[in-house]
């Protein structure tokens, strides 16, 4: 290992041995948007819950290196990919958790030949997982199943159904005044997602370690879910349709990778992911000069100190294709593009507020987005 490009004590936390997230809580539209992915182009995605890299992938680059330190978070993509390889569609979202299905430990028999044995050797142990879906069974779907459960009991079954029936943005902002934002959900809010609460249920304290200028996480996650309740519109907002009924409404709000129009182009690309579990410092070094066309680095950043997300960045620099760009997310800690580094990378401020602006994952603070200098290029 080298000084300061690589992650430090956080990441020996015994969360990771567990899945964490079995989603992405992160809306690959900005993904889409901030990253020129598609044929000819080699993508570097932290795979997290898989879907992102899953959404990407329908794109249909030529290679794309899917990268995690938690070996869960690796197994769970291989089941995903392993899922759609062997299921048609329909009998795919069964699977996963996003339609009802009775069979599913069934289903795994049949896809778990299509398993590294690895991810087999883990998968075989969680039955119960899967025959409840494999879209709830992380660490932090669990802690929004709790939060579920008790919004409605404040707001009461309907109100929370009804949520959803706004023809209109005016419709909701008026929704949300007058039958949504009562005292009970501020003070319900505040109190669920306060630092200790969110530390010991949905994530790990040590994710905390560099916030600072966030005087109540309740406050900051609130005055955020506003937004996404009042100025984006809820139809097709599949994140809040999960966080407020634990499931995608209907099949044409879900995240790409589920999307039946480009289920054929998904299954067309599933050879071309190779799932690493490793740490996104070590994966860089082994990676060769100017290989890698786009970087999707979800929120990794802020899990680490000031001077090693700077290293990843120069590590970045030397793997990149000239011109290639690069996206990540800010949760609570603010990791911006370093402007010292501004002859490495173009940084497109524009382009990442609106995209931050239209958020449908809402929770983020701040969104980054950037092109590579390299060999004279000013960076598209
Ligand atoms: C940063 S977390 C955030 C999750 C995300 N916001 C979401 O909604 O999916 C995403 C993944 O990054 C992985 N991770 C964090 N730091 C990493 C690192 N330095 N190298 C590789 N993976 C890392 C975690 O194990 C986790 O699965």
């Amino acid at each position: 290992m080298q000084a300061n490009d690589t992650c430090p004590e956080i990441l020996d936390r015994p969360v990771f041995g567990r899945l964490l997230f079995a989603q992405c809580w992160e809306d690959p539209r900005m993904d889409f948007e901030a990253l020129d992915v598609g044929p000819g182009k080699t993508l570097l995605s932290v795979t997290s819950g898989g879907c992102n890299t899953l959404s990407l992938a329908t794109l249909q680059p030529t290679r794309i290196i899917a990268v995690d330190l938690n070996p869960v978070q690796s197994w769970l993509l291989n089941l995903k990919i392993a899922g759609a390889r062997t299921l048609e569609h329909r009998a795919y979202l069964e699977f996963l958790g996003a339609h009802d299905s009775r069979n599913r430990w069934e289903t795994y028999q049949t896809v778990r030949q299509a398993l590294p044995a690895d991810a087999r050797r883990y998968w075989d142990t969680q039955r119960r997982a899967i025959e409840r879906g494999v879209l709830r069974a992380g660490r932090y779907e669990r802690y929004l199943t709790a939060f579920r459960r008790l919004l409605r009991a404040i707001q009461g079954r309907k109100t929370v159904a009804r949520l959803f029936e706004s023809a209109s943005l005016e419709q909701q902002h008026r929704f949300y005044e007058e039958r949504w934002d009562t005292l009970p959900w501020r003070l319900f809010f505040r109190v669920f997602f306060c630092r200790s609460v969110l530390g010991m249920g949905g994530l790990d304290p040590a994710f905390f370690t560099y916030v600072s200028g966030i005087r109540s996480f309740g406050e900051h996650f609130r005055a955020r879910a506003r937004h996404a309740l009042v100025e984006l519109p809820i139809r097709d907002n599949y994140f809040i349709a999960q966080i407020c009924f634990g499931r995608y409404l209907d099949d044409t709000a879900v995240p790409p990778y589920l999307a039946a129009e480009r289920y054929d182009a998904l299954r067309a690309t599933l050879d071309r992911i190779e799932v690493v579990t490793g740490e996104l410092g070590d994966v860089l070094r082994a990676l060769p000069d100017s290989s890698v066309d786009a970087f999707n680095y979800s929120n990794v950043f802020e899990w680490v100190p000031g001077d090693t997300f700077e290293a990843m960045l120069r590590a970045t620099h030397r793997v990149a294709t000239p011109g290639a760009r690069l996206c990540y997310r800010n949760l609570l800690v603010l990791r911006r593009h370093p402007p010292n580094l501004d002859r490495l990378f173009t940084p497109h401020r524009a382009l990442a507020a609106r995209l931050l602006d239209a958020d449908r994952s809402f929770v983020y603070r701040n969104f980054e987005v950037a092109s590579v200098r390299k060999n004279g290029t000013a960076g598209a």
